[in-house]
């Protein structure tokens, strides 16, 4: 009898454990500091923080990572209706929970999602939209981007019903309803943007582009710059090189970036993002570790010289971008404990919806 008591406090003791690494619960206390991030007023008239939080490749890792950075200090909270952070867990759910739990007055947040081309007709963007209201627990959406402007099947035809056009007039009539503030793209080239610009009732407040000190996206800036559109850069510390394999992050390595980096005594990534809002680009990184988190804020306070600020854009183009044929998707090797996480919390999400929030069964 003994024994299987034993047993069975054992077995309660790995599940207890399972489960606090898989769901990473803590009670930290919310700090936050006042006004930290300055902002840019868009097209549209509202003000957004220059330095936001990426939760794209944050997966499993969401809740925690994005629950800390909130406690920091963080505002502006990129997502996608395309996120996902666990199985069956959508990004923006646990957002949603983790603001309203934040105990912080939802106005002081800029929520920025995404809706991708299958979003595009009137009756599917506003379906959307209104589920994505009702996961971030809101009655308005800061920011709605079209995520991408098309997808393609094989023969290169455009494979959904709605155009990107469509889905630009669907989104203007949400922001006539009021449940969106501001409107604008992502991925999006210069002949398209003309096109919405020639039929838009309501500006184009912002487009999300990849932007890094390789990849700097010029002509299109001062585009946007003309245009009174404010760029918003994505992956501004490498994260698509690293996508295409390319290790270690060769941003956060450049051996110019590194320089200037040791002599202020900041870290790699400091740099890159004072540089990046200096040029007008808004930076949203994500990550999961503090120390990171707080060196993105401290970026704010960094001052660059114009000498310095030079030589970061003299690295445009040093890597040449991999465009999807010559990406290699062979397996790359991962955090064995990672691995392990993911596969436990994947299974756990079936037998247990209350697994790293419990944003489902409030739903
Ligand atoms: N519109 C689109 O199509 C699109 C596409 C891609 C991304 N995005 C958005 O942009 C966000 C950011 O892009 P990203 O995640 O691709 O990459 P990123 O911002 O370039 O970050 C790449 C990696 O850098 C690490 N990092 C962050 N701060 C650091 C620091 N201070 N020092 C050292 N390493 C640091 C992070 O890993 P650690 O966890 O180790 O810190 C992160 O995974 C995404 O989360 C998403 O919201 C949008």
């Amino acid at each position: 009898m003994n024994k299987i008591r034993l047993v069975l406090r054992v077995l309660i003791l790995v599940f207890a454990s399972i489960l606090y690494i898989v769901t990473g619960e803590n009670n930290e206390e919310a700090s936050v500091p006042e006004k930290l991030i300055p902002t840019v007023r868009l097209k549209s008239g509202y003000e957004m923080p220059v330095l936001g939080f990426g939760t794209g490749k944050l997966g499993h890792r969401t809740t925690n990572a994005t629950r800390k950075a909130i406690n920091m200090g963080y505002r502006l909270i990129d997502t996608a209706k395309s996120y996902i952070a666990i199985p069956s867990v959508p990004s923006e759910m646990v957002i949603g929970k983790l603001i309203e739990d934040s105990g912080i007055p939802r106005e002081e947040f800029f929520i920025v999602t995404k809706i991708l081309p299958e979003y595009f007709t009137e009756e599917e963007c506003r379906k959307a939209i209104q589920e994505s209201l009702k996961f971030l627990r809101t009655s308005y959406i800061d920011l709605v981007l079209i995520h991408t402007p098309e997808y393609f099947d094989e023969s290169g035809i455009s494979d959904t019903e709605g155009t990107y056009i469509d889905g630009w007039k669907s989104l203007e009539m949400l922001v006539d309803e009021g449940v969106i503030r501001s409107i604008g793209i992502s991925n999006f080239f210069k002949e398209e943007i003309i096109k919405i610009q020639e039929i838009a009732k309501h500006p184009i407040s912002v487009l999300q582009n990849w932007f890094d000190p390789y990849f700097q996206d010029r002509m299109l800036r001062m585009e946007c710059q003309y245009m009174g559109i404010v760029y918003m850069g994505y992956s501004t510390l490498g994260g698509v090189w690293l996508e295409d394999g390319i290790k270690p992050n060769p941003i956060l390595n450049d051996e110019v970036i590194t320089k200037i980096a040791a002599e202020h005594n900041r870290s790699p990534a400091e740099v890159v993002l004072k540089w990046a809002i200096n040029q007008e680009v808004v930076v949203i990184p994500g990550s999961t570790k503090e120390e990171h988190l707080s060196n993105n804020l401290n970026s704010l306070n960094l001052e660059l010289s114009e000498e310095e600020t030079v030589q970061i854009v003299s690295l445009d183009g040093k890597l040449e971008p991999q465009y999807e044929d010559d990406v290699d998707y062979t397996p790359k090797s991962r955090d064995p404990i990672d691995f392990v996480r993911e596969k436990i919390t994947y299974l756990l999400s079936f037998v247990w919806p209350k697994v790293n929030t419990d944003v489902k069964s409030e739903l």
